[in-house]
């Protein structure tokens, strides 16, 4: 697999995120109100650079798709405001709000489910350019360069979703994401459906794309040998929050937090013996976001809680340049530098 360089970090940020929240009302009242929110982002600033690839890990129910789908403007944020090349999306008009979402696509984990079964798939690809009224005699021709780019026949365009595999169904996904010639593409687990002999076919499919058309990549994934060799940029998070955040080389190497300490730790070992040294198993269960912890959203599972992490949340600070952790104590503790051991096992 080829692991690219994080100099795209210099370069000025396509997509800027601050103080993100994303509360779901749940539990309605007769009249309406909602007794609870579920707070599934709750106050999350991150940036993304052009052609940069920025990941984002933790277990199921921390907010990763939430965050993606808030940045696409698929989900309404709760605050916070979203900036793309420097403008905040909200205060373009209708119009000038949908042209910029066209330059912002998503590819999600089952390619089947994203597909019409009754299209074909030229059809399929030619939706998003007619609907951003793109003149018929031009269709044909760009299906079969969409089709091309992705390693697809252009003869292949009048055929069914249900003629294909699972790895060319998430190409022609990916066709049409690229139909709008977008600048960034949320990747919601793209390869987590697919069979493990063709993601990497399709992971290096998204890096061809990525240095020939410059587009940055949102990944999401829970295969963290994936996101360590795809990554440039790496926000760990745990249930609405980003706990620590640094290039995906210095995670993987200098941990500082103690989720992503318990993260990288259930990554499967080969030897046993060296299994057991590195385990680090957090106690009890992962809280509910309807209603989380007081203070730092680790505490109720931290060996190393302390009186003052129930008394405020741990602001994401500087660590080193480029590293940044939400941990009162980290410093204390940090880093825990073993983690690369168990990917170059692989
Ligand atoms: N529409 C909704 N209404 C209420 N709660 C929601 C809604 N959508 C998501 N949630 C909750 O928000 C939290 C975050 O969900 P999200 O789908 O972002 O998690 P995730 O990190 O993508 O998980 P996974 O890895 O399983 O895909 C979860 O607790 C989820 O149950
Ligand atoms: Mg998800």
């Amino acid at each position: 697999m080829i692991v690219q360089s994080p100099t795209v970090l210099e370069s000025q940020p396509l997509i800027e995120v601050r103080h993100l929240k994303v509360h779901f009302p749940v539990n309605r009242s007769l009249t309406g109100r909602p007794r609870a929110w579920v707070k599934a982002v709750d106050d999350i600033s991150f940036s993304i650079c052009k052609g940069e690839t920025f990941s984002i890990v933790g277990e199921s129910g921390c907010g990763k798709s939430t965050t993606g789908y808030a940045l696409l403007g698929m989900l309404k944020p709760t605050a916070g405001e979203l900036y793309f090349e420097g403008r905040p999306l909200e205060s373009d008009d209708e119009e000038g709000r949908r042209m910029v979402r066209r330059q912002m696509q998503i590819v999600f984990q089952d390619p089947f489910a994203s597909l019409n079964p009754k299209m074909c798939i030229g059809e399929s690809i030619a939706e998003p350019l007619r609907a951003a009224g793109t003149p018929q005699e031009k269709i044909p021709g760009l299906v079969a360069d969409l089709l091309d780019m992705v390693g697809l026949h252009r003869s292949y365009a009048d055929r069914l979703p249900n003629q294909f595999s699972g790895g060319q169904r998430q190409r022609i996904v990916i066709a049409r994401a690229l139909a709008m010639q977008p600048k960034l593409i949320v990747c919601d687990e793209p390869v987590s459906a697919l069979d493990v002999s063709i993601r990497s076919q399709i992971l290096n499919l998204l890096l061809k794309l990525q240095q020939e058309l410059g587009i940055s990549y949102l990944f999401i994934s829970h295969d963290l040998s994936v996101v360590r060799h795809l990554s440039d940029r790496v926000a760990v998070m745990y249930l609405g929050h980003i706990v620590e955040l640094a290039t995906a080389e210095e995670l993987f190497t200098n941990t500082f937090h103690p989720y992503t300490k318990a993260l990288f730790s259930a990554i499967p070992r080969i030897e046993p013996e060296r299994k057991k040294a590195h385990r680090f198993i957090l106690q009890g269960d992962l809280p509910t976001p309807l209603n989380p912890p007081r203070g730092c959203p680790l505490i109720t599972r931290c060996p190393f809680r302390q009186s003052i992490c129930d008394q405020s949340m741990p602001e994401l600070q500087e660590i080193h340049p480029g590293h940044s952790v939400a941990c009162f104590r980290a410093k204390e503790f940090g880093p825990f530098t073993s983690f690369s051991e168990s990917f170059s096992e692989k």
